[in-house]
């Protein structure tokens, strides 16, 4: 078996210039390969219809191939536990759809087929990977691991929010069992090798016509508008219409976990891990053994989480561990002006979170997460994005903190130590570090780790005076590999990529950092239009997995695909064909380990 690999002290790369071109760029003595596009058959046997570049594929084969948008995504070693990297499971997110692409004629005349097809381009992908004798990998076709998960697929709602008033609906009085999950956004696993899948801008498929005296919590405080412009789901489903079916919405906005090795589980939405616009969930291990899972609320002026499991993690028997994350605590973050931090409590009954503020059980303060977060006086903070814990210094967590272009305009929050910009429109990734080293302590230290920008920019606080090399902005997509270096992955904009404030910065890139000397060099760039997401290492680290999203945004005039304005022809250069999300295969074509 492969050695770990050792810390890095310097990067070993030439780092890649901005680039405009249609396509991954990657340093000399690497190679960037296409693994799995949008349409692709996921492998399951005797049903792996082949992607039609027409987009006329049925909503029946929708549901075997590969969803939409591409985000989160980690790699599961087959078999379980193997440190072998030739071998494994890929989990993956389809954040969300463009209605111009998914259908020959787009949305303008939606019809029940194509609401379908829509329900059927989200949620989860489940492939099976291998390496191939010249290094290169393949989607293992057919896989019994293979699954799609999409808006249509039966998952239990558990912990203390499940059963509760608030998730009853017509078609579930329980408040148990809900058809699916959508606008998957980024991700995290678990020591016991399952996948968390999270729910993100779970508002856009939703609509609510109520009177102002009559708008609820979801209306004031989770963003969900009087109508549904976009998808156009409520013109065929009343689910998607508030009138009709109050609670539905309270299912969605929660973390899911997926069992990847076994096909037949049952997905699982973790309420006591709290309802927000989740990005990702990031575990961690306590002193003690408990699990901790960090978790970003991406939204402007919203908060960083952290759930602290109530038992320990038994790595010696896998199915113990199997509702470790229905019982926990959960806290928000607190960021001091003098560099200190407090985790502050998020349970019913403590900190002034009571009935009368309308937390009469855990269950309905988790619906209402962002409601209690309020309450206990936590930092809203510049849209925290990904969150990553360094392998080589017990507790020091970092999160991306991609932009927030309403900070410090009227009459929104100013700025403060921890968002230090105003119009912040390039971000900032920020560090702290835990009380003893430990993930479950209450307090911490923090400091702000990297500054997007540029030094030219015209207004002052788009400025970057300290940066040591590469230029970036908008952090999204954030890991560590376990030689410490950190990856970070740019979300610019498609509105400001390239021009205004963001010109001659070029395409979203993918960049790598060593937290010790602060140096930040560009490893990657990607298409027209698309963002990078989507990190994971095989196990000894040679092979990375990233994801590209919507290559050519804005594809089509999102319902329009008549009014192409594609500006890629990504990944396919079929000038009658559509730009794909699609999985990246990064190698180092010595098969060395990446970065070093
Ligand atoms: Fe789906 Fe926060 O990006
Ligand atoms: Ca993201
Ligand atoms: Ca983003
Ligand atoms: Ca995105």
């Amino acid at each position: 078996l492969p050695a770990m690999p050792r810390k890095a002290t310097a990067l070993g790369f030439q780092s890649v210039p901005f680039s405009n071109a249609d396509k991954v760029v990657v340093p000399d003595g690497y190679t960037a390969e296409v693994l799995y596009a949008w349409g692709d058959p996921v492998g399951i046997k005797g049903n792996m219809p082949a992607f039609k570049h027409d987009a006329s594929n049925s909503a029946a084969e929708q549901g075997v191939q590969a969803g939409m948008h591409h985000d989160g995504m980690h790699f599961f070693p087959l078999p379980m536990g193997s440190r072998a990297a030739k071998h494994g499971l890929l989990c993956m997110n389809h954040e969300y759809i463009d209605p111009g692409l998914l259908t020959t004629d787009g949305n303008k005349q939606m019809t029940e087929e194509k609401y379908k097809k829509a329900l059927a381009a989200v949620g989860a992908s489940v492939i099976e990977v291998a390496k191939q004798k010249d290094g290169s990998w393949q989607v293992v076709r057919p896989s019994r691991y293979a699954r799609r998960i999409t808006l249509e697929t039966p998952m239990a709602l558990q912990g203390p929010a499940a059963g509760h008033p608030l998730m009853q609906t017509q078609d579930d009085p329980t408040g148990r069992e809900v058809l699916g999950t959508f606008n998957n956004c980024a991700n995290g696993w678990t020591p016991w090798g399952t996948y968390l899948t999270c729910e993100e801008n779970f508002d856009a498929a939703f609509c609510d016509f109520s009177q102002k005296q009559d708008h609820d919590f979801n209306k004031t405080r989770y963003g969900v508008q009087d109508e549904e412009k976009l998808y156009k789901w409520a013109d065929i489903d009343l689910r998607w219409d508030r009138q009709i079916n109050r609670n539905e919405i309270n299912r969605f906005g929660w973390v899911v976990e997926i069992d990847p090795y076994d096909p037949a589980s049952k997905p699982v939405k973790r309420t006591a891990l709290g309802r927000i616009k989740h990005e990702g969930a990031t575990p961690a291990l306590a002193k003690d053994g408990r699990v901790v899972i960090y978790m970003g609320d991406d939204q402007r002026f919203e908060y960083i989480y952290k759930f602290v499991s109530a038992k320990a993690w038994n790595p010696k028997n896998r199915k113990a561990n199997r509702d470790l994350l229905d019982e926990g605590t959960l806290y928000v973050a607190r960021f001091n002006e003098d560099g200190s931090g407090n985790w502050l409590e998020l349970t019913q009954g403590k900190n002034g979170l009571t009935a009368d503020k309308g937390f009469a059980s855990q269950g309905e303060l988790l619906i209402k997460t962002r409601l209690a977060a309020d309450l206990v006086g936590a930092t809203k903070m510049d849209r925290p994005e990904w969150i990553s814990v360094n392998p080589h210094k017990a507790g020091e967590v970092y999160c991306t903190l991609t932009n927030n272009n309403q900070r410090g305009a009227e009459g929104k929050p100013g700025v403060d130590a921890a968002n230090p910009r105003k119009n912040n429109l390039f971000g900032q990734i920020i560090r702290w570090q835990e009380r003893d080293g430990d993930v479950a302590a209450a307090d911490f230290k923090w400091d702000i780790f990297a500054m997007g920008g540029r030094p030219d920019a015209a207004a002052e606080e788009h400025k970057n005076h300290k940066q040591l090399g590469d230029l970036f902005g908008s952090p999204d997509g954030l890991a560590f590999s376990d030689s410490g270096i950190l990856w970070i992955q740019t979300d610019i904009s498609t509105s400001i990529l390239n021009q205004k404030e963001y010109a001659g910065m070029g395409n979203n890139m993918m960049l790598a950092a060593l937290p010790e000397t602060g140096e930040i060099r560009r490893f990657l760039t990607g298409p027209n239009g698309s963002e990078i997401t989507g990190i994971s290492f095989t196990p000894d680290q040679t092979t990375l997995f990233i994801n590209i999203q919507h290559p050519g945004e804005p594809a089509s005039e999102v319902s329009d695909p008549a009014k192409p304005t594609a500006v890629s022809a990504w990944p396919d250069a079929n000038p009658a064909g559509r730009p794909r999300s699609a999985t990246v295969v990064v190698r180092k074509l010595d098969g060395g380990v990446i970065g070093l």
